[in-house]
């Protein structure tokens, strides 16, 4: 039976690190401060924001929260975020996605300061990324590889595939896979004879938005197993991207969902936004 990668022992352990830090320098008196914006009332989404807001709580950061209806005008959105830029408290905007159809989601995300993108999409940050320099890296690829890294899976010399190629995870993990040494291959929906591929990987990420898309049959024996989807099963039960009851006997180590990769969302998003504090308290002098 693999080894279960628990996402809420180690998103905990990665925020009392954070903790410790802040607590160094919270004599000054200034504190990070996030700005989380939804548009809309996307049951998920509010979940999430929800969760955002109560992990700035418990690490004693500053929060606001903006809950915006549905058919907002694209000018007003952009009006926020501009505003949210100027605001010396804040020092990381997020906005959830995704947002209404009506909203250009890369037109939000540019009109973010780049100081300020905890959500590390902004084309500053990904061209940073790709470049290998510091910056601030999307929360979840950035979470999968803190949650390697507390288990000692070194992905260096590993056959990865990632499967999905979004700007959120897919493309971001490639990246940073590649960063720690290891041989990446990216499927998607074009992808010919995708469980071919996955077979051959040491290290599967999941990231296609289907419900128990990767099957045992698809998994190499002994490969570990990460699982960045979250769907709701017509029965109303989450599933991840990969049939876990199945692949969990033959996977060395595998990610549970929930309690997987979404908490460790939650942990790199704070760590952004306490990186982004500190660039921005320590060059304003
Ligand atoms: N929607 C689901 N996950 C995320 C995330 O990490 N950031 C943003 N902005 N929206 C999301």
């Amino acid at each position: 039976m693999a080894l279960l990668l628990d996402g809420n022992a180690v998103s905990k352990a990665v925020q009392e690190r954070i903790a410790g830090e802040f607590e160094k320098v919270k004599s000054s008196g200034q504190k990070p401060g996030l700005a989380v914006v939804l548009v809309g009332d996307n049951p998920a989404s509010v979940v999430y924001v929800g969760r955002k807001k109560k992990a700035c709580e418990t690490l004693g950061f500053f929060s606001e929260e903006y809950r915006l209806p549905t058919e907002t005008p694209e000018g007003e959105l952009l009006g926020l975020v501009q505003k949210l830029n100027q605001d010396a408290k804040i020092h990381g905007i997020l906005v959830q996605l995704p947002l209404p159809g009506h909203l250009n989601p890369q037109k939000v995300i540019e009109t973010i300061d780049p100081r300020k993108d905890v959500d590390g999409m902004h084309p500053f940050s990904l061209g940073k990324l790709v470049a290998g320099l510091p910056g601030l890296r999307s929360c979840t690829p950035a979470g999968v590889m803190a949650m390697l890294e507390h288990y000692k899976i070194s992905p260096a010399g590993k056959r990865a595939v990632v499967i999905g190629r979004s700007i959120m995870v897919g493309k971001p993990m490639a990246q940073l896979l590649i960063e720690a040494n290891a041989t990446v291959t990216v499927c998607h929906s074009k992808t010919k004879d995708i469980g071919a591929v996955i077979r051959e990987a040491d290290l599967v990420v999941a990231a296609i938005g289907r419900p128990r898309f990767v099957t045992a049959d698809m998994v190499k024996e002994g490969a570990v197993v990460v699982d960045v989807g979250i769907n709701r099963t017509a029965e109303g039960k989450l599933v991840g991207d990969v049939d876990f009851d199945a692949i969990a006997p033959k996977a060395s180590a595998i990610t549970p969902v929930p309690g997987g990769v979404g908490p460790m969302t939650i942990a790199l998003l704070m760590k952004n936004t306490y990186q982004a504090f500190l660039e921005q308290t320590q060059n304003r002098g």
